[in-house]
This record gives structure tokens, sequence and C-alpha cells, in this order.
């Protein structure tokens, strides 16, 4: 039978179970997609948890996971747009983390050939966020911005798109992590106490804009950098969003397969690099959320369900 995460209380990543499931049917206007790649998500963590009891309650057995890649396994009545075989990517809220998944065909994009299973896996997620926040701060090249957490699963991305939009980057991160975010066009600056003063010392003129991956006083430091609210966001300070009306512009507002399409291209002629960092079987997902916990992954950390695949790290800049 086929397998899936489910866990069926709150908790650390021991309540994660990998059990057989029914293979799913397709209903009128849906697709069931054979997985090939799922990302993992630091939000997965906080729902799983329970930080999220009374706002979004699981059911369980729940299941876990968005996004994800893999090939049309079955097409359901009325689907014209897609036929098995077909490559695709998609977002299907705490289901993606399975060998199948059934999903609204209006939900699924196509992947390039040419793209990697893992690459096209964190697209919905990831890659949507970044492209929501960098598109709602019109960040061009008159701006100067700072990236917090800029070689994880968002910034990374963002470092990018920000570069492409002919901004200056600034991105923090640990020293080991300094090639890295200078191999995404990034100027790389140490997080932790005197961060504000590095970061003055390090631009010529004002920062203009601070997108917030990590929450823990970042907002505070770019307000003192003299940003105004309108051009912070962060999607990990909800505190702060109340506090100081900055913005917190996520992956829900670029949750279309148009803008999974736009990346994956972007990708395929070598303008943007969706950097994995490691790759765990399905059946290994307690440690794959394990290290994703520590966080310190450089790029994502993504699942695969049957064929084994090598971590690429490699990144050309963007021009
Ligand atoms: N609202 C949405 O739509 C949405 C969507 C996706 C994610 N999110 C949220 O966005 C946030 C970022 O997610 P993510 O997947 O990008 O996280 P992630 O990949 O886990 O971030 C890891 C990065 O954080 C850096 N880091 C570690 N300690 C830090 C510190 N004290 N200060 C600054 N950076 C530090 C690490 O850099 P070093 O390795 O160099 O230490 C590492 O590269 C999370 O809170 C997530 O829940 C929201």
């Amino acid at each position: 039978m086929p397998k899936a995460i489910r866990f069926s209380r709150y908790g650390g990543p021991d309540v994660l179970e990998v059990v057989d499931v029914d293979r799913p049917t397709p209903g009128p206007g849906e697709v069931v997609v054979a997985v090939e790649a799922a990302a993992i998500n630091p939000g997965e963590i906080s729902i799983r948890e329970g930080a999220f009891a009374d706002m979004w309650p699981a059911h369980f057995p729940e299941g876990q996971g968005n996004d994800y890649a893999g090939v049309v396994h079955a097409v359901g009545p009325g689907v014209e747009a897609f036929r098995p075989g077909d490559q695709v990517m998609g977002f299907q809220p705490r289901a993606a983390q399975a060998e199948f998944v059934r999903t609204g065909a209006d939900r699924l994009a196509r992947k390039p050939t040419a793209l990697g299973w893992p690459q096209a896996a964190v697209i919905p997620g990831v890659g949507a966020t970044a492209y929501a926040e960098v598109e709602a701060l019109g960040l061009s090249e008159a701006d100067t911005v700072v990236v917090s957490a800029g070689a994880g699963g968002v910034g990374s991305i963002a470092v990018q798109l920000a570069r492409l939009r002919g901004a200056t980057v600034l991105a923090t991160g640990s020293v080991s992590s300094f090639p890295f975010l200078e191999s995404l066009g990034a100027i790389p600056i140490e997080y932790g106490d005197g961060l504000t003063e590095r970061i003055r010392k390090a631009v010529s003129g004002s920062v203009t804009a601070y997108l917030d991956h990590f929450g823990r006083g970042n907002v505070v430091t770019a307000l003192d950098l003299g940003v105004p609210p309108s051009r912070i966001n962060t999607l990990a300070d909800g505190t702060a969003v109340a506090r100081y009306g900055v913005r917190t512009i996520g992956q829900a507002e670029a949750d279309t397969p148009e803008v999974w399409e736009q990346l994956a291209a972007m990708a395929v002629a070598g303008n943007l690099v969706f950097p994995i960092d490691s790759i765990y079987p399905l059946t290994d997902v307690r440690s794959a959320y394990n290290k994703l916990a520590k966080r310190h992954t450089r790029g994502k950390i993504v699942l695969t369900m049957s064929r084994a695949v090598q971590p690429t790290l490699a990144v050309t800049p963007p021009p």
C-alpha cells in the first residue's frame, strides 16, 4: 500500500509515523499525483506541536506537508489540462508528504523536465513566499534591503529575487554561511548582538527595506535603521506586526500555478537557483525535522519517495 506521513497527537518529531494508506482516486476536476519530492517547512513543526491548535486544529490522524512535485498518476472526470505522465508541482496543505496526493487540477503547475524534483518541490512554498514579499515591497535598483536568515529556505530565494530586481542586498547569517550568501549575490552580515551597527557600517547610504525571516528583534533593528513600517516585512514575528504595523506578506499572496511556473522558468533559464541543503527518504522524516529544527539549513530540506537524488548546493550567482 502507498505510504504517507501521519500524526495522531501533538508533539515532537517522534509523533510522526509512516503509515499505509489507501491509494486515492480522483473525483471530478481532481488529479492524483505520484509524489517524487516534498518539502519540509518550519511552520509544520508549529502545527505538529499544537501551537495553532485553537486556530487551525489538527484532525487526527493528520497528514503533513504542503509543497511537492511529482508525476500525474490519474485524472478525474472533466480534467483536460493534465494527463498521466505529466510532471507537475503543487501545494496541498497537510497532505504532501505521501507517495500519492489528491488535488484539484487548478492547484497544479507544469514542472519543466529540466528542473530537478527537489528544486521543483520547494517552488510553491518558499519560492512563492519569497516572490510575494519581494513583489509586495516593489524592490528596485534604488533599494538597499536587508534579508534576515538569508541562507535559509525563504531567505536564499528572496536574496536572489531582490538582486534580480537590481537591489543591493545585505543578508544575515552565521560566518560559516558567508560564502554561500556571497554566492547568492548578497553582502553577508553576521546576526547577533551589534547587528544594527554592523549593517550601518556596511552600507553607504540608508537601508530602505527589510525582509525578516527569523523574528527575535529583526523588526526593531529595521525600525532603528530608519526603515518605514510599510517597507518592513516579517514572516516570523506576529507580535511586531501588531505592535509596529509592519507587513507580513507571505505564501498566500502568490499562491498560484502561474507564479510557480514563472519561478520554474527562471530556474531553467539559469537566473534563479533553489538550493537544496539535504534530502531524506520519506521513511526518515523524523531525522529531517530534527535537522530543520536546528535552524541552520542552507536552502531547503526535502523528502523523496523512492529514488536516491543527490543534494545540489552549487549556486550560480544571478546576473
Ligand atoms: N507566512 C508564510 O507564507 C511563510 C512561508 C514560509 C516560511 N515562513 C516562515 O518564515 C520563516 C523562515 O522560514 P525558512 O524556511 O526560511 O527558515 P529556515 O530555512 O529554517 O531558516 C534557517 C536559517 O536561519 C538562520 N538563522 C539561524 N539562527 C539565526 C538567528 N539567530 N538570526 C538570524 N538568522 C538565523 C540560519 O543561518 P545560519 O545557518 O547561517 O546560522 C539558517 O540559514 C519561518 O518562521 C517560517 O515559519 C512563513
